[in-house]
């Protein structure tokens, strides 16, 4: 959806529909000039409860001529000691699935005010263009059903600095342009998104935007000893890959901030198979990885000075004759031995190799994001990913970002005692222990990679994927990483 700037009054603004927000327990200026021209109209629906504005609430009608805009779409915003940037963001995306719903694919919006102007324009933008995705690819008929939205005019105040504007538009479409590059790789299957696909993405984007990007195939990958990333991949036809792309920014002397994503393009569980009933979802088991391509892409496209490294170690685990199996003892990268006591605790193998050699970067920080347990997923659902590091720093300012943006991150203990478990007979460790504490002792397994180099573990499991539609994400894939990561760089 293109997104324009208008500093015209809302009153006499011809658009197929028209935008304004209202609070429950307030009313504006615009709200009234618009019941005054539409003969107490809007009062009306107010006194009878037909339109609340609650939060979640919103109500189409006709102006039959009363008004330049045919349509006038009210929305929510719940009460007004609440308004913050979230609510702006998912106001817009209830506005868009209502527009959607009555098939209006141009409309106005009133910049709903929250504070600070640019920051409502980027949340109006934001919940608009991430509310407003669909993912319909693969659907070849129905096309009577299909919809898609073609612009929308920001209606701006006469004394607003139209410039600053337009930037914060440009930089929300940017950032909402990763999310979207997210949500489009994980939405793909595993058939068409494979390592391959991965690694084809990674040179496009950074032939795109001037980046360098290396993809490790097999041989090298061997030569230096990548031996638990290689093992994963194992029972797979498609090659395991180790993908790093890089965008300079910062200073030349800069240490780059590293970004790991875990990218199995389909987990089955290996020789541990996973159960038949929902297995189709672990096609979205590089959704860390899709995160890291989408930050990357969006830091590039905003200049964001800063150095960035993303790492992509990618496999798909599946059971074969060649594939690893329980029992097989596997020298890491960092020379630390592991039991393999579950094949389906893959996702940290792959990882602890990319931590390894991420370290060879010299990161000033490194952060890596992965559907890891599915213990996450009965600790936290899907509100929030969980959060662990070895740098309380490190976890604040992730965790602010994730208030910030609406991406909310809990934090889970790594305390030492938690790697009891994770002790082997065998080997210097195992890869998977009992139940109690999936997320935690996944995590704990993890720190073992990172020597001294601030770090921090996001499991996104829960959040990556939603069954259910949310205001500005629909259903599936949500893009989740990118705006908590390009929030967090912004603040670095
Ligand atoms: N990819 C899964 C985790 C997952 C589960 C992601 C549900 C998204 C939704 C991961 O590789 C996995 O299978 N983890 C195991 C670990 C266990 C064997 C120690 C799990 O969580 O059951
Ligand atoms: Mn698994
Ligand atoms: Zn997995």
């Amino acid at each position: 959806m293109k997104i324009d700037i208008s500093a015209v009054n809302p009153l006499t603004c011809a658009s197929p529909a028209l935008v304004i927000g209202c609070c429950e327990d307030e009313t504006d200026e615009i709200f009234s000039a618009c019941n005054a021209a539409l003969d107490g109209c809007l009062e009306r629906m107010k006194a009878s409860g037909e339109f609340t504005g609650k939060e979640k609430s919103s109500r189409l009608i006709h102006t039959l001529g009363k008004l330049p805009a045919e349509r006038l779409l009210l929305v929510g915003l719940g009460k007004k000691s609440e308004l913050n940037e979230e609510r702006l963001r998912q106001a817009a995306g209830n506005a868009v699935q209502a527009l959607r719903g009555a098939r209006v694919g141009s409309f106005a919006s009133v910049v709903h005010r929250a504070g600070n102007l640019n920051a409502a324009l980027e949340a109006v933008c934001e919940g608009t263009l991430l509310g407003s995705y669909s993912f319909e690819q693969y659907k070849t008929r129905d096309n009577e059903a299909r919809f898609s939205f073609q612009e929308m005019t920001l209606l701006i105040p006469a004394d607003a600095d139209k410039q600053k504007c337009r930037t914060r538009v440009e930089q929300a479409t940017c950032i909402c342009g990763g999310v979207s590059l997210a949500r489009d790789l994980v939405s793909h299957p595993g058939n068409i998104v494979t390592t391959g696909y991965l690694a084809e993405t990674a040179r496009e984007l950074a032939a795109r935007h001037h980046m360098k990007c290396e993809i490790l195939e097999r041989d090298e990958l061997e030569r230096l000893g990548m031996n638990a990333l290689l093992a994963v991949g194992r029972g797979s036809v498609e090659p395991q890959r180790l993908i790093v792309l890089e965008y300079r920014g910062g200073g030349k002397n800069d240490h780059p901030v590293v970004l790991v994503g875990k990218g199995i393009t389909f987990d089955s569980g290996g020789i541990s198979i996973k159960p038949g009933a929902g297995m189709e979802e672990m096609k979205t088991d590089m959704a860390g990885s899709a995160a890291v391509l989408g930050t990357l892409s969006a830091a590039a496209g905003l200049q964001l000075p800063v150095n960035l490294i993303g790492i992509i170690p990618t496999a798909e685990n599946m059971p074969d004759g060649t594939a690893y199996k329980p029992g097989d003892v596997i020298t890491s990268m960092s020379g630390l031995t592991i039991e393999i006591t579950n094949t389906d605790a893959e996702g940290r193998l792959i990882l602890c190799d990319a931590l390894h050699y991420a370290l060879t970067c010299k990161p000033s920080v490194m952060i890596d994001l992965a559907t890891l347990t599915g213990a996450c997923v009965v600790a936290l659902g899907h509100e929030a990913s969980g959060l662990m590091g070895n740098d309380q720093r490190l976890v604040n300012a992730l965790k602010k970002a994730g208030e910030i943006c609406g991406e909310r991150l809990w934090e889970l203990p790594l305390w030492d005692c938690y790697g009891e478990g994770m002790k082997s007979d065998i080997a210097d460790l195992k890869n998977a222990g009992t139940r109690d504490g999936g997320s935690i002792t996944a995590g704990w397994f993890l720190k073992q990679f990172v020597g001294k180099t601030r770090w921090a573990h996001l499991d996104i499991a829960g959040t990556a994927w939603g069954s259910t539609a949310r205001p500005y994400s629909p259903k599936g894939a949500t893009g989740v990483g990118v705006r908590l990561l390009i929030e967090y760089l912004k603040g670095i």
